[in-house]
């Protein structure tokens, strides 16, 4: 698989490349280790056919800022976890786990979480990081990996309690995947990351208004059937946010836009987010059930 058909590039691919074009901002120069000669080239392609030549900028920064929170999270000693849903081939847990758990006594447990067959292949590619000395194979091993089709889970309505049995105050990170679920099962996620006495869930989403807020958006909206084996199916409402807002104590609803501008200008670089027309407006929701 993700070999010959064009088609069968998953999104995990390009998402490992983009997630490494800025390292400054994603604090991610492993990833893209995990793409494939192919998958770097079809990444390059959307950036063409798509006429959105800032999307790596825009996975670095969420990947950057993902990084970041998840950090600020874990470093307050309250998580006992930390799940990784739609892991795809991004090396964030390993990052986290070589920082967080170097001196910990108590060790988060970190898990990746894909289909069955990225999974598989995700276990391939690490191991040849490991050959290639590139990163700790003690690292890697404290790491769990899943496979599960969250869409089958929720049909199947199989807990997460039940699922991550050992995971007591987990933080879910749902990166780059909200978009690929049908509402139901979103609407089920989200339900399934706020049964805990204490949980955090971080992700990014697609809002309604993104079409009519950005030209690239809307032109990629209609465009991109068949580009991916994943097809998008869901985005959300300000309402929706509001009503899911209400589950935390804590909730803060981000734009892509504020965060790249204010990485950049932390970076001294120049902020690239300006005209909405030529990026995909995406927003960072962060909840906290402290
Ligand atoms: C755009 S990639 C993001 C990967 C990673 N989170 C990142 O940011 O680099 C989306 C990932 O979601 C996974 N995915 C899509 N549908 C899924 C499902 N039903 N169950 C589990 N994973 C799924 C894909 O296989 C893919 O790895």
């Amino acid at each position: 698989m993700l070999k010959n058909k064009e088609t069968d590039i998953s999104s995990a691919e390009m998402t490992a490349y983009w997630r490494s074009l800025y390292p400054l901002l994603s604090g991610d120069t492993l990833s893209i280790n995990l793409a494939s000669v192919e998958g770097i080239q079809k990444a390059k392609i959307f950036e063409e056919k798509f006429k959105y030549p800032l999307v790596g900028r825009k996975v670095s920064v969420r990947a950057g800022f993902m990084l970041q929170k998840t950090m600020e999270i874990l470093s307050t000693g309250l998580y006992d976890s930390c799940i990784s849903l739609g892991s795809g081939f991004s090396m964030l847990t390993y990052i986290l786990a070589e920082e967080l758990n170097r001196n910990n006594d108590m060790p988060i447990q970190f898990i990746d979480l894909d289909l069955p067959e990225i999974i598989e292949e995700r276990k391939r590619r690490v191991s040849r990081l490991i050959v290639d000395k590139k990163i700790s194979a003690y690292v890697v091993s404290t790491i769990q990996n899943v496979e599960m089709d969250i869409e089958r889970t929720h049909i199947t309505d199989i807990s997460f309690k039940d699922v991550f049995r050992r995971c007591k105050r987990p933080l879910f990170i749902v990166e780059g995947l909200i978009y690929f679920l049908t509402e139901d099962c979103v609407e089920w996620l989200m339900q399934q990351t706020t049964r805990y006495d204490l949980s955090a869930v971080i992700f990014d989403y697609w809002p309604e208004t993104g079409v009519s807020e950005s030209l690239c958006f809307r032109n990629a909206i209609r465009a991109m059937a068949g580009f991916m084996p994943e097809n998008v199916k869901s985005f959300w409402s300000d309402e929706a946010i509001e009503k899911l807002s209400y589950l935390f104590k804590r909730a803060e609803n981000l734009k892509i836009k504020n965060i790249e501008n204010e990485m950049s200008e932390k970076n001294l670089d120049t902020p690239r987010f300006i005209d909405s027309n030529t990026f995909f407006p995406v927003q960072i929701f962060v909840g906290q059930r402290l």
